[in-house]
């Protein structure tokens, strides 16, 4: 077993965006040091670190000397290649391991991961070629959705296929790389389990958040799905199966569907800290970057109870066209905080910063995050 990575040591993260940045933030609160890599600089990981190291994820001369000035390497920009992650990992622990990275940057290869752990998914079928595609809807059926086998987020590079869809145009869509066809899941919600796994095998996590997306992107999180503990606990093993299949070690995020006839289907994992899982910086004592940050330098994880019912909602770069959102506004009710990622372009659907706020309730909570959230557009 190896020693903790103790307060004062530096934190590396691969990848520099508003994940990066609350990981730094949780990891300079506890004394840590940390540097970051990426392509870009004044990044929302870069303002918080240490360090900002300019360097492209294939540059794998830049990506020794990260690892080697650092004492573990982490991410939070995950389609880095296995390259990279042998080469830091010849020179500071890479936590959670390459391997991790390799299986969730690929939707066939998590996928047939999941189905080896006995985990339940929608039904799909793995397409490299447009030779391939007609068969393969006839087999899943209408609807289903194509999706990239690598490099989607947000709903990005997936079309869904009914009956009359032209299916060439569909696969133009997937650029000519291989993709996955999967079922169409009509489903009564959308939920998520963020876990954490500690080096020694502890396994925590924050139970059932709901999530409601808006155009493939996350709009809302609330915590604490009223489901009823069966399906709760369900769950939750799915989620200690897939973290002790994978063998992780950090947080990882498994998206599920609630199927309209009360089961559990998991659709994707992040493995890392997840949008639904901001709620937790201000819901719980430990939260899902403390716990991330407890797990890859090998220290106990923390407590993960929920401490009021709490909801999250994304802000958008939208927010911003008719001018600076009216932050005074929106913070004039005491249970709302404001979390911004300092990007300098507010792009429409660039996820600029997000809202928390406690409420008596669930419904309370999400009452008082979308109030909070549409004062800020001006009356
Ligand atoms: N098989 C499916 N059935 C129904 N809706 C789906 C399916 N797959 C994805 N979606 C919808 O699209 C969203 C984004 O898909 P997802 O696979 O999570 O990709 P991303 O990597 O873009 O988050 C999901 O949150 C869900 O709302
Ligand atoms: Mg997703």
């Amino acid at each position: 077993m190896s020693r903790p990575i103790l307060p004062g040591a530096t934190i590396g993260i691969l990848g520099s965006g508003q994940l990066g940045r609350m990981l730094a933030q949780a990891a300079r609160g506890m004394g840590y040091r940390v540097a970051t890599l990426s392509p870009g600089t004044d990044t929302p990981t870069g303002q918080i670190a240490d360090h900002e190291v300019v360097a492209d994820y294939d540059d794998l001369d830049a990506i020794a000397s990260f690892a080697r000035d650092v004492d573990v390497v982490t991410f939070e920009f995950e389609n880095v290649a296995s390259a990279a992650t042998d080469v830091a990992a010849r020179h500071a622990p890479v936590r959670p391991r390459g391997e991790v990275l390799h299986v969730t940057q690929n939707r066939l290869r998590e996928k047939r991961v999941l189905a080896a752990a006995g985990l339940p998914t929608a039904p799909f079928e793995a397409v490299d070629e447009f030779r391939g595609l007609e068969a393969a809807v006839a087999r899943i059926g209408t609807p289903c959705i194509l999706k990239t086998a690598g490099f989607g987020y947000d709903g990005k590079g997936q079309v869904r296929i009914d009956a009359g869809t032209e299916l060439e145009w569909a696969w133009q869509a997937m650029a000519g790389g291989p993709a996955v066809l999967e079922g169409f899941v009509d489903f009564e919600a959308e939920l998520s389990v963020v876990a954490a796994r500690g080096l020694d095998g502890e396994l925590v996590d924050f139970g059932l958040i709901e999530n409601r997306h808006a155009d493939h992107i996350l709009d809302v999180s609330i915590a604490d799905m009223p489901v009823g503990e069966a399906l709760e606990d369900d769950a939750r093993q799915i989620a200690a199966t897939v973290m002790e299949a994978l063998d992780v070690v950090g947080v990882l995020c498994v998206e599920l569907f609630l199927t309209r006839d009360g089961k559990l289907l998991v659709n994707e994992l992040a493995p890392r800290p997840h949008n639904s899982g901001h709620l937790t910086i201000e819901g719980c004592p430990s939260s899902q970057f403390d716990q991330q940050l407890r797990a890859v330098c090998g220290l106990p994880l923390g407590d993960t109870l929920r401490k009021a019912p709490v909801a999250m909602a994304n802000l958008l770069g939208d927010l911003w066209e008719g001018g600076e959102p009216d932050w005074v506004a929106a913070l004039s009710d005491p249970a709302v905080n404001l979390h911004l990622y300092g990007k300098a372009a507010a792009r429409p659907g660039r996820k600029m910063g997000h809202l928390t706020a406690f409420g008596t309730d669930r419904d309370d909570a999400m009452r008082r995050v979308m109030v909070a959230r549409s004062v800020l557009k001006g009356a």
